[in-house]
């Protein structure tokens, strides 16, 4: 059975949860490949709902496994808290079902301090991070100096390793950001040495396990976090994140090639968010913009912000096509645009007078581009309780039809509410049908 990859093609909560919670139905795994509790992904399911920060959105499918792939940067406080909050509702979290790959690698509270201590520093030039030590941790992976899940397995190299890593953090969080760490290294240790203590049963080695899976024809699901334009290479630098958050990032995320991804799931919205700085050419902020941020609930799962709002962007989707080689996409919360006369929808960008091929590179010119709109129109309808593809309203098929033509990418899904079953596929979601069925 194939795999399946699915990622955000926007600035991030483009409703990757819902779709990898509803497309879980009879996958055998589901893997996180890259982030870390930055992300925040939201299930409903009859009401109840979800939010998840670290542990893969299969959770809620009682035949899934789940691993958190060695892409990951995990804090250990945080994933158990997670785990406590999964057991309080009910859910199962044995290690048979979820599994932390021994390579990920760790996140701890000095990474935290540091993230806000810069973002403080930064002052109005901040990138407006989750503050939840995400940059750091990334940044100790490619200096070599990071501490992994593996060194969970050997307690006394583990002490030695946090307690250095530890003192040198004070010593940059003192000498450049004049922050103090108030908890004591002892106080610290124990409380790292009582969380590994709990996780070690979860500990596994992903790869191989992956290969076993693959071999045996098991459907994988990757599941992505943040979004296209938060890559660090190919994003909206330096307003991103610190991990690759392309489709690309599924195989060196969790240890398979290139050759097991089979289908790529681009997961948009009907509209266009991002939280944090940085430059976005169709925010509206105006009474369109606060509609959409109120009828669409739009607001972070992990930090509470208001996201910012505006139109939907074919620049941005055809470049994330290109980037990710999306094969469909899955468009969301298309009910939250009912009522609107018209729907504007950006086609292209002029720069200087001049019509732009691509988005620029460099973000302070993607803050001066003048988009270039058509108006499409909009309708009144509700669509929460819509079933099937052929009873939405004509003009919501033809938006979907518009942005899909324009975009050079088929819509093969479109959700219509948070609640896992509004959901409606189209005549071309032959893959996805075959990979739920
Ligand atoms: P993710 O980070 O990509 O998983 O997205 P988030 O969970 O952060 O944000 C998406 C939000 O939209 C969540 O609150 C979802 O419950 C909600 N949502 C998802 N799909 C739909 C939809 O089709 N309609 C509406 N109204 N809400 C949706
Ligand atoms: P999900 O998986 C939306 C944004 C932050 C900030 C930038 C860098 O829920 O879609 P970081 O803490 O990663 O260093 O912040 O990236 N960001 C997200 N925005 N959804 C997310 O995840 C995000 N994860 C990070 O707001 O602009
Ligand atoms: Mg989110």
């Amino acid at each position: 059975m194939p795999s399946l990859v699915i990622v955000g093609a926007q600035w991030g909560d483009e409703g990757k949860g819902k779709i990898v919670d509803y497309l879980t139905s009879n996958a055998d795994w589901v893997v996180r490949f890259h982030g870390g509790n930055n992300a925040g992904h939201t299930l409903v399911v009859n009401g109840v709902k979800t939010k998840l920060h670290l542990i893969p959105s299969g959770i809620l499918r009682h035949q899934a496994k789940n691993l958190i792939g060695a892409g990951v940067v995990l804090n250990p406080f945080v994933l158990l808290q997670e785990i406590a909050g999964l057991r309080a509702s009910g859910i199962e979290v044995t290690p048979e079902r979820l599994i932390i790959d021994r390579e990920a690698s760790l996140l701890l509270p000095y990474h935290e301090a540091l993230d806000r201590a810069r973002e403080s520093a930064l002052g109005d030039k901040k990138i407006g991070t989750t503050g939840r030590g995400v940059g750091p941790a990334y940044e100790d992976r490619a200096a070599r100096c990071g501490l992994r899940v593996a060194d969970f397995t050997d307690l006394a190299t583990l002490e030695d390793k946090f307690r250095s890593s530890l003192a040198l953090k004070a010593k940059v969080l003192l000498s450049l950001y004049q922050s103090e760490d108030k908890i004591n290294p002892d106080q610290q240790w124990a409380a790292l040495a009582e969380a590994r203590e709990q996780l070690l049963p979860h500990i596994g080695n992903g790869s191989l396990l992956l290969e076993g899976a693959l071999k045996r024809n098991e459907r994988v699901v990757f599941e992505g976090a943040q979004g296209t334009f938060l890559d660090p290479v190919f994003g909206t630098v330096p307003f991103v994140t610190s991990s690759s958050t392309l489709a690309g990032a599924a195989t060196t995320g969790c240890g398979v090639g290139p050759r097991a991804l089979d289908f790529v799931l681009g997961v948009v919205k009907a509209y266009t968010t991002r939280v944090g700085s940085g430059p976005f050419p169709t925010e509206l902020i105006d009474d369109s913009g606060d509609l959409l941020r109120a009828r669409g609930a739009e607001y972070g799962t992990t930090t509470g912000r208001p996201r910012r709002c505006g139109w939907f962007d074919v620049m941005v989707l055809k470049r994330a096509v290109r980037l990710n080689g999306l094969d469909a996409l899955a468009l969301t919360k298309l009910d939250v645009l009912s009522g609107f006369k018209k729907i504007r929808v950006c086609v292209g960008y002029k720069l200087e007078g001049k019509v732009l091929d691509d988005m620029p590179a460099l973000s302070h010119e993607l803050d001066r581009v003048e988009p270039q709109y058509v108006d499409l129109d909009g309708w009144n309808e509700d669509l929460t309780g819509i079933k099937a593809w052929a009873d939405l309203p004509a003009a919501a098929r033809s938006y979907i039809g518009a942005i899909a033509e324009m975009v050079g990418c088929p819509i093969s899904a479109v959700s219509v509410a948070a609640e896992r079953r509004a959901m409606l596929f189209s005549e071309n979601a032959g893959f996805i049908n075959e990979f739920i069925g």
